[in-house]
């Protein structure tokens, strides 16, 4: 059982537990794709949306979910690694969701880790991003810091996609999933937050007690570059998916 809730603007959709988080997020991407079939995704990595990626593939062999026409932008790519090292995160959207749906791989977009003008390449994918149409619907994870996509604190309101460096609290929790933390790389590309923020409409999941702070902040504290997710507190369609723990601070 869902508990809804609204604070400001930001509509809270409260769950049990991490699956069901899932399964509410789908309802809303599912439903999107079939209002709009050319819908054009922004996607997110991370562990938190694995369970949505999860329900989406089990939608498209079981209903049909139709990704034929779907286009998407993912809002980050660390600098230096290609799309096929198991760390890119190009490589977790091929293997996560790409390989398992019928959406062209040619209408997917990751930025390019390995481009050899970095900040040519940033400013191309805005422009991809504005011919495109704009971004319908986002979908974003929290830090515990309050990072969106790879926009470390400090990041202004009216950022761009652009190169930036990761902080060590980052650092620190995307260690997991290298060898050793040494591995991580140091640097980014990431959508900017005024490129989030332009996107239609917002579905953010957090999920474990890991997150309570950072969304307890976005959501109570003032609108400041300290917590980046505060600036969403100003969209007007955004809706936040947790679990009961993610909430429990608010
Ligand atoms: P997580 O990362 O889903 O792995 O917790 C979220 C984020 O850092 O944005």
């Amino acid at each position: 059982m869902t508990e809804n809730k609204q604070i400001g603007k930001i509509k809270f959709i409260i769950c049990e537990d991490k699956e069901e988080v899932a399964r509410e997020a789908a309802k809303i991407f599912a439903k999107a794709i079939r209002e709009k079939p050319d819908i054009i995704l922004g996607l997110a990595t991370g562990s938190t949306p694995i369970g949505l990626y999860k329900e989406l593939i089990c939608l498209k062999k079981e209903e049909g979910l139709d990704f034929s026409q779907v286009s998407s932008f993912n809002l980050d790519e660390y600098l230096g690694l290609s799309g096929d090292h198991p760390q890119s995160y190009r490589y977790f959207m091929n293997s996560n969701l790409f390989n398992h749906i019928n959406i062209k791989k040619s209408n997917t977009h990751v930025p390019d880790g390995k481009a050899k003008d970095p900040k040519d390449s940033c400013q191309k994918y805005e422009e991809a991003i504005k011919q495109a149409g704009g971004i319908d619907l986002q979908l974003l994870g929290i830090g515990g810091n309050g990072h969106i996509a790879f926009n470390e604190p400090g990041s202004e309101p009216d950022s761009r996609t652009r190169v930036v460096d990761l902080t060590e609290r980052t650092i620190k929790d995307n260690a997991r999933f290298f060898e050793d933390e040494s591995q991580v790389p140091k640097k980014a590309i990431t959508m900017g937050i005024g490129t989030i923020l332009e996107t239609k409409k917002i579905v953010l999941l957090a999920a474990g007690s890991n997150k309570k702070d950072a969304v307890a902040k976005s959501i109570k504290g003032s609108i400041n570059s300290d917590v980046p997710t505060s600036f969403l507190q100003n969209h007007p369609d955004c809706t936040f998916i947790t679990d009961r723990e993610a909430a429990s601070s608010l």
